[in-house]
């Protein structure tokens, strides 16, 4: 290897380390002439060398034992792109705790061992960058975290999971029922055989655990985040949001209330000019608050090979331009103040309520009785189909505590007049 040379070690050659490899080769020369040295990658740690593989490497550059890249002192700078909890987090620990920066794009990791691995960072001065975690190819880790450090940041909300949004999207646009929609995404190669972690949220909720860290300087782990697929969204629900002037989305949203943070995945409806109701198909979105700034979205594509390399690329040039000037680690890493995070129940929002009841006067009045009993008062009612003595109808609360809401939901459910809670929405209006 030449003299002016960084190495690197990449962790991982699926779909984003082989991006990473074409992107490196392609644009070899650009980076050289912005960093003045040359980034060369030396080792490839993978689990079956055989595999055929869709990037050509030397074969002699793969590894089956990470101790060729651990133990190498050569190698400044580890990718890790194996994804998964373990032995992601024993990896990236031994390697920090040797000196060397690491970069991941591994949202599991970082939303369950985040504030160790950014402890460990911090203390041995080096870089744990992760661009790639949160939004793909969406630049927001860094503008969080440079960009907007003169702001207070009082809240973060995305679209950060292109799965659910794809289906959603679908529903929306097109009637199809979830199904059907999900069905049309695995085809596409948009959803995974096994769909869970998208459409049950917790995708969404890894990524809003790192990013409510670095806004807040804070630590939250996935633990924290309070979380709600989209498995239960209907068509209908949708159109009738629609006509009350709402978009559907499945948002991730943090925010800092009287000194607490609220973490949450949930669908949510949205006013139809909120910039994030615009975000469709598997495109992200991240919505940014702040006391000087004011509002700001960073928006594109949230995963994909390249997208996600180029987010990838960007850190490994931070990182080997860091160490080139000896000054890695210059912004502090969450976790100096934890503060606590507020309980689901004292989360206040507006709700959309429907139900199906019996087709009777004062149907109506008990309902609104109840809601009133608990504090909760209504914004807008609209009765829709009636149809064998029995109504629809759907209903819209002013903000609410949620524990007022749910004790106020469990008696209604419980009214003789009411044959079933159709479905409950919580709805995200401006927030100030
Ligand atoms: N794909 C995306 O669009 C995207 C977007 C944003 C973030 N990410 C994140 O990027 C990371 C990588 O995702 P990916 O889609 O590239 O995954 P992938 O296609 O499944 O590739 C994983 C790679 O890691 C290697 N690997 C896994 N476990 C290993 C172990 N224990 N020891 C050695 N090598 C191991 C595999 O080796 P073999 O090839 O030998 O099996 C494979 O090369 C994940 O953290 C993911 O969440 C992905």
């Amino acid at each position: 290897m030449a003299e002016e040379t960084v190495a690197v070690g990449l962790m991982g050659l699926g779909t984003v380390g082989g991006g990473v490899v074409r992107l490196l080769a392609a644009n070899q020369e650009k980076i050289r002439q912005k960093l003045g040295v040359a980034v060369e990658i030396s080792k490839i740690l993978v689990r079956d060398p055989s595999k055929p593989r869709q990037v050509e490497v030397a074969r002699g550059l793969l590894a089956v034992d990470p101790a060729d890249i651990l133990e190498d002192d050569r190698i400044a700078v580890v990718v890790e792109l194996m994804g998964g909890l373990h032995p992601a987090r024993e990896y990236i620990s031994r390697a920090l705790a040797r000196g060397k920066s690491v970069v991941t794009a591994n949202k599991d990791v970082l939303a369950v061992y985040g504030p160790e691995l950014y402890a460990l960072a911090g203390e041995h001065r080096v870089d744990l960058l992760f661009e790639a975690s949160v939004g793909g190819g969406i630049p927001v880790i860094h503008p969080i975290r440079e960009g907007l450090a003169g702001n207070r940041l009082y809240e973060v909300m995305g679209v950060v999971n292109g799965t659910t949004n794809f289906i959603l999207t679908r529903m929306s646009a097109g009637g199809q029922d979830f199904h059907a929609a999900l069905a049309e995404a695995q085809a596409l190669g948009y959803a995974e055989a096994d769909p869970r972690a998208d459409v049950g949220g917790d995708d969404a909720a890894r990524k809003i655990a790192i990013l409510a860290s670095i806004a807040f300087d804070t630590i939250v782990t996935y633990d924290d985040v309070y979380v709600e697929g989209i498995t239960g969204v209907t068509p209908a629900d949708i159109a009738y949001g629609n006509e009350l002037g709402y978009t559907l989305k499945l948002l991730a949203i943090a925010r800092q209330v009287e000194g607490e943070v609220e973490a949450r995945v949930h669908p949510a409806f949205l006013p139809q000019g909120h910039p994030l109701a615009a975000v469709n198909d598997v495109f992200n979105a991240i919505f940014v608050r702040g006391d000087a700034v004011g509002q700001t979205m960073f928006y594109g594509p949230g995963a994909g090979q390249m997208p996600t390399a180029s987010a990838v690329v960007g850190d490994i040039v931070e990182a080997v331009a860091n160490i080139r000037h000896g000054s890695c680690s210059r912004i502090s890493y969450p976790g100096a103040d934890r503060r606590p995070i507020r309980p689901m129940g004292d989360v206040r929002c507006k709700y959309y309520l429907r139900l199906t009841v019996q087709d009777q006067p004062g149907v109506l009045a008990r309902i609104a009785g109840v809601f009133g009993d608990h504090g909760v008062s209504l914004a807008s009612v609209i009765q829709k189909k009636t149809v064998d003595g029995l109504a629809e109808l759907v209903l819209v609360t002013h903000e609410v505590k949620e524990e007022d809401f749910r004790r106020a939901l469990s008696v209604i459910a419980g009214l003789p007049v009411v044959r079933r809670i159709e479905n409950a929405i919580r709805v995200e209006e401006e927030w100030q």
